[in-house]
């Protein structure tokens, strides 16, 4: 029993530190002014979920949907996310949701690698508050400009990379907008979420 709180008590501390920290940090996301992004947003885009989630999905930037609502995938893609992640049982609450860079780039052009440099030190905090066991990152613009590759999605998916400065592992998922544009390969994204779960289930020993 006296185990049993003092790892209640320990835990709870941990998740209210992450609790503050992201906290904070999103208000100075709120205030950033660090790239041009800054000036066409209607609102920033943070990331959502749990604190303390093991997996942490990382997409590209926010839409038109997700500048209005200030949260990451709300639109059509984001609906489809939600279905593959349903389909093994995993639920949003449950993981943490970001993007590359926290503003919506105007017209949904994509984010340039200035900007997503601009815009790093955010996602390198939440990495290192969060703490997840893997990291998701959707599509090849994510992919390519997050591992500092230059390969087709086909070269990146099934493998494990890491992030400059994390030991995390990191893979690499079809982003849902591209299955929406090319629903016959959605087959591929079974493949993908099979590669999550060996990843996860390496974790239980
Ligand atoms: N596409 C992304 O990459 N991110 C979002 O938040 C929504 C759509
Ligand atoms: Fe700041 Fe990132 Fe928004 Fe650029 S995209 S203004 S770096 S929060």
């Amino acid at each position: 029993m006296g185990i049993n709180i003092f790892w209640y008590k320990e835990n709870k501390k941990k998740l209210d530190k992450s609790a503050s920290n992201l906290t904070e940090l999103n208000n100075d996301v709120q205030l950033c002014k660090k790239c041009a992004l800054s000036s066409s947003r209607t609102n920033t885009v943070f990331g959502t979920g749990d604190n303390n989630a093991e997996i942490m999905i990382i997409g590209e930037a926010p839409g038109k949907d997700e500048d209005l609502k200030g949260e990451p995938f709300v639109g059509r893609a984001g609906k489809l996310l939600n279905e593959f992640l349903d389909s093994i049982n995993l639920y949003r609450d449950n993981i943490f949701i970001t993007n590359t860079v926290k503003c919506r780039p105007p017209e949904n052009r994509n984010p340039e690698t200035q900007e997503i440099k601009a815009c790093a030190h955010y996602l390198d905090m939440q990495i290192k508050i969060i703490n997840p066991k893997v990291i998701i990152l959707l599509g090849k613009i994510a992919a390519n400009r997050m591992l500092n590759e230059d390969k087709s999605i086909a070269d990146l998916r099934g493998k494990k990379f890491f992030l400059q400065n994390h030991s995390i592992p990191v893979i690499v998922f079809y982003h849902p907008a591209y299955i929406l544009r090319s629903p016959l390969q959605k087959y591929q994204v079974w493949q993908d979420l099979k590669f999550l779960k060996e990843i996860l289930s390496s974790y239980v020993n």
